[in-house]
């Protein structure tokens, strides 16, 4: 038997990752503040996520997760939202099109705002500060007034998710999303081959809407024309941010975190009897969780029962992030112990985080190893006869140069040229359509598999 939980049994566990507030009253005055904030989201959508992921469980749609690595204060504005928005959406429309599959579109944004570090503490020049964990908690300067812990963020990171949220509701629904608009959505902001592609693939486009409205389904007739089903998620990490936000839904009785509509664990606080873990297995959320290379079978296995005992397809989504050299030995024994034991799993690959390298003053990804990694992933499952639910991304719609290769050809040399995150280096606008299209490839051949499977069956 399960443990009880309440929006506060985390409190109790063993926790990882947690900055050190100094005035710890005013940390509650703020939980308090959160606690008397409307949700951002509703159980709802929440559910609708839940019911596209079991489609993604089972073949019949893939699932595009994307965005910053970590979003900021400094570059809240609206042309950076609508610029990521646009990026994902023409990945999706890629994809969509390219492969006849439906995508499901998640935002890496409206809360990613909490970054996990590999040690608690910076040292520069003999200085020792706390190590900066995203807006949410400290500022980025190095200095001992940014460096501090201040519970006031926490409200300010509310409020621009937010924003954030409600310009993305518009963005998804208010027309900007309409399928006649994919030409305009290229506006000459991606480079070369891709954007000659792109701007193929929307004449195709075109004809199949032109056919469509002589058949009588036009963007009044149809929403899904129209508008779309966009998401948000985020890493919940800040679980005083998270609990504060986690309500009960009067429709089903049960315990949303109202933060995101998906929330995840990442790789290093995935402890099975950690606070993490604990908070999230109890909310109704779809949630994910990271498994990196020391994943075991038996740890995937033992996450998986906490997260999801009654099995249901859409609640679990494991995000598997093994590195290039390592998702072909790595990934197959978590498929089988998975399959042998029956578990409805989304598998997503987030080929970003176990790519990192460092090349002279800049942590940064080489595109061919990214791109290795998805179609490593995409071999192995077939290989398996398992599901590729969908693919995890940072990236950004705005033309940085933080990660290495991509038809730009983007160098070491070139790499201080825009290189802005504030965290892990993202792929650009242009890397991130030209992935699109190489993913789509693989993702038709898939499909086309899996039609003709159920044709034969
Ligand atoms: C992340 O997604 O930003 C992250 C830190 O990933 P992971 O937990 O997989 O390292
Ligand atoms: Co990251």
């Amino acid at each position: 038997m399960a443990e009880s939980w309440t929006p506060d049994s985390w409190r109790s566990k063993p926790i990882q990752q947690v900055p050190d507030y100094p005035d710890q009253t005013r940390l509650e005055a703020v939980e308090a503040q959160l606690r008397n904030y409307p949700p951002l989201v509703f159980a709802g959508e929440a559910r609708r996520l839940t019911a596209h992921l079991a489609k993604a469980a089972e073949g019949k749609a893939f699932v595009m997760q994307g965005g910053d690595c970590a979003e900021s204060f400094a570059e809240f504005h609206p042309n950076n939202i609508r610029d990521t928005f646009r990026v994902l959406l023409q990945m999706a429309v890629v994809l969509t099109f390219g492969a006849a599959c439906p995508v499901v579109k998640v935002g890496r944004l409206a809360g990613q705002f909490a970054k996990p570090r590999s040690s608690p503490v910076e040292v520069i020049d003999g200085v020792t500060l706390p190590a900066y964990r995203g807006d949410m908690i400290n500022g980025m300067d190095f200095t001992p007034e940014a460096r501090n812990p201040d519970p006031e963020r926490l409200v300010r990171a509310y409020n621009q998710s937010a924003a954030t949220l409600n310009l993305l509701r518009a963005f998804a629904q208010g027309g900007y999303a309409d399928l006649h608009k994919v030409h305009q959505w290229n506006l000459g902001f991606v480079a070369g081959a891709s954007g000659a592609r792109y701007a193929d693939l929307c004449s195709r486009l075109d004809e199949t809407l032109n056919f469509m409205e002589a058949c009588g389904l036009t963007s009044e007739s149809t929403p899904q024309i129209r508008e779309t089903d966009f998401f948000t998620s985020h890493e919940a990490l800040i679980l005083q941010y998270e609990q504060a936000l986690t309500r009960v839904d009067s429709t089903s009785g049960d315990w949303y975190d109202c933060s995101a509509h998906m929330l995840w664990v990442g790789d290093r606080t995935r402890q099975a009897d950690g606070a993490h873990v604990e908070f999230l297995r109890g909310i109704a959320n779809p949630v994910g969780c990271k498994a990196g290379p020391t994943t075991s079978p038996d740890d995937l296995l033992r996450l998986i029962d906490l997260f999801n005992p009654a099995n249901q397809a859409g609640r679990l989504t494991v995000i598997t992030r093994m590195g290039a050299d390592q998702v072909e030995t790595k990934l197959p024994p978590l498929l089988r112990a998975v399959r042998r034991e029956g578990r409805q799993v989304v598998w997503l690959c987030d080929p970003m985080h176990a790519n990192t390298v460092k090349m002279g003053d800049y942590k940064t990804r080489s595109f061919d190893r990214i791109l290795s990694e998805v179609k490593d992933f995409f071999a192995v499952h077939r290989a398996e006869g398992t599901h590729s639910g969908g693919v995890h991304f940072e990236l950004t719609g705005q033309d940085v140069t933080e990660c290495v290769g991509g038809t730009q050809a983007i160098t070491e040399a070139r790499l201080g040229d825009r290189y802005h995150t504030h965290c892990d280096p993202r792929l650009n606008a242009t890397q991130a359509l030209e992935l699109a299209f190489l993913i789509s490839e693989t993702l038709k051949e898939e499909r086309a598999l899996v039609r003709n499977l159920a044709a034969a069956s």
